[in-house]
């Protein structure tokens, strides 16, 4: 892989979409597996741009959903990678709603989601460092290591939790 130092900005992400009535649930809102998707989506693709390789999702952290976003308006996600480790690296996911006559725009939820580089063999990959170029940046980044353990720690639950169960 190449490992030229990348700037959040070149693999920053902005997908734009209506919400139609085949996303919604009886109420008229976005279904929440819907929004989970597309911010997957999101995500990978701001990963994509920046390692240029294969990803797989490692883990979504805690997801909100703050206000519904009813069908004919637009579903705004943006996304960037936050901080980089070894063979895996994070991105943050915005996601907005938009009303198509007033413009008006709302936060909806935000999520950090990991992915790992891997090739077509399933081999982890180096990824390209991150340059880190505001105070907010570096800020995000280095609050990134406490994220990065959290998860690491409840992987770990789930991993025993699941052992115990397979001795039963
Ligand atoms: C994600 C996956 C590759 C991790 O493999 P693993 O053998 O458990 O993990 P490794 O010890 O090789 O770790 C690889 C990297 O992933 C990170 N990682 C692994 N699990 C993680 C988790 N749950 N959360 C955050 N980071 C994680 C490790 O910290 C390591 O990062 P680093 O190299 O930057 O330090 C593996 O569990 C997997 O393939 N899961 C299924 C993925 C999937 O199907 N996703 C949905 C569809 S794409």
């Amino acid at each position: 892989m190449d490992s030229t130092p990348k700037r959040a900005a070149e693999s920053a992400t902005e997908m734009v979409q209506v919400v139609l009535p085949n996303d919604a649930n009886p109420l008229g809102f976005i279904l929440g597996g819907t929004v989970m998707h597309l911010i997957d989506i999101a995500g990978a693709i701001a990963c994509h741009r920046h390692t240029r390789s294969l990803l797989v999702t490692a883990a979504v952290d805690d997801l909100q959903f703050l206000h519904p976003i009813k069908v004919g308006d637009l579903i705004i996600l943006k996304s960037r990678v936050t901080c980089v480790f070894n063979t895996s690296l994070e991105v943050l996911v915005d996601v907005y709603s938009e009303e198509t006559l007033t413009g008006r725009r709302q936060m909806t939820s935000r999520a950090f989601l990991t992915f790992v580089a891997i090739d077509r063999d399933g081999h982890r990959l180096k990824v390209p460092p991150l340059l880190v170029e505001t105070d907010e940046e570096r800020r995000v980044c280095e609050e990134a290591l406490a994220r990065r353990a959290a998860r690491l720690r409840r992987k770990s639950e789930v991993a025993r939790s699941e052992s115990l169960k397979s001795e039963v």
